[in-house]
């Protein structure tokens, strides 16, 4: 099977990673289209993944735009879309995998006949999106896609009450190698000498710095626990969130945790630094989607917390493979941690039990699995 993968990102965040997952079986015979150069075409590269940069001028369209801006950047896309139209000829799918992506795979498969497959990653509510974007999605899907490729419940569940076909949606899940989250002990003392934590009872937080993942709410919950609690927060901003970023370090300063907070920029070490961490926080205020780093921290046998909306909830059941908290509710996720500290809980049977379950059920060769198979009930159909 011949796939066309487009993403507008050319940056690796989780629909990014996730998609690394899904193209590895289609090497030989696929190719990526990336609307931005970045870290994901130079990581698609060294998977040996074939990876073409279509445009390297930015869409101006956010997820908050409104119709004039969508009409604006129409002058922008129809030459992309007609490229991609030329090169979808040669393949049997076009697989959207973002919501840029879905505005040019639509009209391509429209023009070229080549069907589309759409996989969403994203709440589509109007807690993410303006009601602009959302009739845009909602109408081009219903329109143009075969196939609906929802990453979970909750996504599939928000994307019907938006108006979406439910006929053509199926729920699949991130997949994960379990392998790849096996860290050796030595290493996990190398890291917490290097970072000067040995003695702490470190939560991790792993996500891009951006206000609806919520990190100000974990800073908040820490100048509720004792002194022996470090937090580390793993990520950037991807996707120009700078003056959250300035945010995060006056909270920081103004709750006199400056040592007690440490920021660790965009790391591609994350089962390392999951390992260091005695608990992993995930701390969205707006329904997670589904949250790759909570299936993360169960692989790597770290109990977790995760705020209580969205996917997280299909992920996470509370006290028997992790924890969940009200989002938004610092009071809440202080005490599961200091319940954590205080051995109120045990935390290693969660874990283990979460480690077990995980490896299971995300497993990346059953999701592959599943994928290639309405992948091809697609193309036979056609
Ligand atoms: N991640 C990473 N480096 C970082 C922070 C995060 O590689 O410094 C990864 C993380 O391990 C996860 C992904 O980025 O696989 C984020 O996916 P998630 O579904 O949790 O959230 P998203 O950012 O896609 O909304
Ligand atoms: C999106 C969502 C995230 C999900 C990821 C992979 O980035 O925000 O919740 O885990 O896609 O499906």
């Amino acid at each position: 099977m011949k796939v066309l993968f487009l993403d507008q990102s050319g940056k690796p965040g989780g629909a990014e990673l996730c998609l690394l997952d899904i193209v590895k079986p289609f090497a030989n015979t696929s190719l990526v289209g990336l609307f931005a150069d970045g870290d994901f075409r130079k990581l698609l590269e060294i998977n040996h993944i074939p990876v073409e940069v279509l445009t390297t001028q930015a869409i101006k369209v956010s997820k908050e735009s409104g119709l004039f801006s969508a009409f604006a950047s129409l002058g922008q896309i129809v030459p992309l879309i007609y490229q991609v139209v030329k090169i979808a000829r040669k393949y049997d799918l076009i697989y959207a995998n973002t919501q840029k992506a879905l505005v040019v795979g639509s009209l391509a498969s429209f023009i070229s006949g080549v069907p589309l497959v759409y996989h969403l990653h994203d709440i589509l509510s109007l807690e993410h999106f303006s009601k602009t974007n959302l009739r845009v999605a909602i109408t081009l899907i219903n329109k143009f896609a075969s196939l609906v490729i929802a990453n979970s419940q909750a996504s599939k569940t928000a994307f019907i009450q938006a108006g979406g076909k439910a006929d053509i949606t199926h729920v699949v899940y991130n997949g994960f190698a379990p392998e790849n989250y096996q860290v050796d002990e030595i290493e996990v003392i190398k890291i917490r000498e290097a970072l000067e934590i040995n003695d702490q009872f470190v939560v991790g937080h792993f996500s891009r710095l951006s206000p609806w993942k919520g990190q100000h709410i974990l800073i908040d919950a820490l100048g509720r626990c004792p002194e022996n609690v470090t937090v580390i927060l793993v990520g950037d901003a991807l996707f120009g969130e700078d003056e959250y970023v300035k945010q995060l370090h006056q909270q920081v300063k103004s709750l006199g945790l400056e040592n007690r907070v440490k920021f660790l920029g965009f790391r591609d070490d994350i089962p390392e630094l999951m390992s260091v961490c005695n608990l992993v926080a995930h701390t969205s205020i707006a329904p997670e989607p589904f949250g790759r780093v909570i299936v993360e921290a169960m692989l790597c046998a770290k109990p977790v917390v995760a705020a209580k909306a969205g996917g997280a909830v299909e992920l996470v059941e509370d006290g028997i493979n992790g924890f969940l908290v009200t989002p938004n509710n610092c009071q809440e996720l202080a005490q599961v941690i200091n319940n954590c500290i205080d051995g109120k809980v045990n935390i290693s049977e969660i874990a283990n039990h979460a480690r077990m379950n995980a490896s299971h059920r995300f497993n990346v060769d059953f999701i592959n699995y599943k994928i290639q198979d309405l992948l091809k009930s697609v193309v036979f159909k056609n």
